[in-house]
């Protein structure tokens, strides 16, 4: 029997993760799914740790990391290093997550050799294209593209409708970011011994986790966001603030300037994704810019306070473990310290259902890329005719 081959494409740190329960699954179905996995390597150290964690072939990897490029530099290499992944493999599909320059370009590299587009965590929407920026806009692109909308929540679901998608193609599936999580800190509690050891300075006391990267809080945002941990580590000195600081030059630069040298402000290089879900596991609670934090933390009870105007993920907020303080000093330090002081407010953020999956959607999404009957032409006859080929893909999309 022929087996459906499936191009999965990944290219950041939490791409690798939210793609590691489909790769799996993928393995798991190796008599019926050829896969081939492309990291375009836009992170590197904070790709690579991923990969090794979660054990994930790598097939090809386009080594796109330049130290501070532009968006248009890394979109170009991105577009022209898929687009060369496409013709080599053949692919009955493509398939991508989330809302980065990966996606985009895979979207584009899929949409121009007309193969069927798999978007994982579709549908998230801010409505302004700045904020997340460049994402929101990313995440549109690859919505146009996509022949099978994996969408975590009902609401993002709704979205695509709204937008004009088939029904058909759009599937409420969970994240797949809770799979992930589960199995690692289930795993990580294990290791609890080991990673107290590790983290020997926080003893028993209470301990903050902070991360930040979001290319909108650039400047201003981040000096905002810098100043209001240091006014907290001052008015909590009981309390200690770990602080894993993205690799991103216009991060580190800002963050180190203005936090270093406070005895109860850890900076530390970006955790390996075990260390960052213990951490998270033991904090009190978490002032991040992260979506995936964000999608994480419910899991674990633990409140967070989303550093951003906006959010394309209501449902935390809605359920009340999430809140929202922007990048605002006064905000962030008024929020935390009532957290951190009252404990009916702490408790009103702590949730009992992750609203972003349980667990199982990865198992749906490939349950659903196999449903399709994207396994129609043999790849040999499909590239002599590319055309033919997309249109007996979408005759079947609705399988
Ligand atoms: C990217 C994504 C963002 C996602 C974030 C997750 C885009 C436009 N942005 O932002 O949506 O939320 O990843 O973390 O797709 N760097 C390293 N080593 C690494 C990773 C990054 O040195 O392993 C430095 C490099 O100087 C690199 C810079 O960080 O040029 C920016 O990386 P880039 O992927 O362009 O953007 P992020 O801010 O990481
Ligand atoms: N994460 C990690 N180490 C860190 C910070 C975050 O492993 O130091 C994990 C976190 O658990 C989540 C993902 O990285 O799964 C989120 O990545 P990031 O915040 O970089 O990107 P976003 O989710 O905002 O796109």
């Amino acid at each position: 029997m022929d087996r459906l081959r499936v191009l999965l494409t990944f290219g950041t740190r939490p791409e690798a993760i939210k793609m590691a329960p489909i790769v799996h699954e993928c393995q798991k179905r190796s008599a019926r799914i050829e896969l081939f996995v492309c990291v375009t390597g836009q992170h590197r150290q904070m790709l690579d740790s991923v990969v090794q964690y979660f054990g994930l072939p790598v097939d090809r990897d386009l080594e796109l990391m330049v130290p501070d490029q532009t968006l248009a530099e890394l979109s170009a290499h991105c577009l022209t290093g898929l687009d060369a992944a496409i013709v080599d493999y053949r692919p009955d599909c493509v398939v991508a997550q989330g809302d980065t320059t990966t996606v985009m370009a895979a979207s584009l590299a899929a949409f121009y050799r007309r193969v069927p587009l798999v978007h994982v965590e579709a549908g998230l929407r801010t409505g302004d294209v700045y904020a997340p920026w460049p994402e929101e806009v990313n995440r549109r692109v690859a919505s146009m593209t996509a022949a099978l909308h994996c969408a975590p929540t009902p609401w993002a679901a709704e979205n695509l409708l709204r937008e004009g998608a088939s029904p058909e193609t759009v599937h409420v599936t969970g994240n797949t970011v809770v799979d992930a999580l589960l199995w690692t800190v289930a795993r990580e509690r294990r290791r609890g011994a080991s990673w107290r050891r590790r983290f020997h300075y926080l003893g028993s006391r209470r301990m903050v986790l902070v991360t930040s990267h979001r290319r909108e809080n650039f400047g201003d945002g981040l000096e905002q966001i810098c100043r209001a941990v240091a006014r907290l580590a001052e008015r909590f000195p009981e309390v200690e603030f770990v602080y894993p600081v993205h690799l991103n030059p216009h991060v580190r630069e800002p963050v180190h300037r203005l936090l270093s040298g406070r005895s109860n402000v850890h900076l530390c290089p970006p955790a390996s994704y075990p260390e960052f879900v213990w951490l998270m596991d033991r904090s009190t609670l978490i002032l991040t810019d992260s979506g995936g934090v964000q999608e994480e933390a419910p899991s674990l009870r633990k409140p967070v306070l989303v550093m951003r105007e906006t959010t394309e993920r209501p449902e935390a907020v809605e359920g009340g473990g999430v809140e929202l303080v922007g990048a605002d000093v006064r905000k962030i330090v008024g929020r935390t310290s009532l957290l951190l002081t009252d404990a009916a407010a702490y408790a009103a953020h702590q949730i009992d259902a992750n609203p972003y999956g349980d667990g199982s959607a990865a198992q749906w999404i490939v349950e659903l890329m196999l449903r399709q009957g994207w396994r129609q032409q043999s790849p040999a006859a499909a590239a002599r005719s590319p055309r033919k080929r997309a249109a007996s893909v979408l005759s079947h999309r609705g399988d």
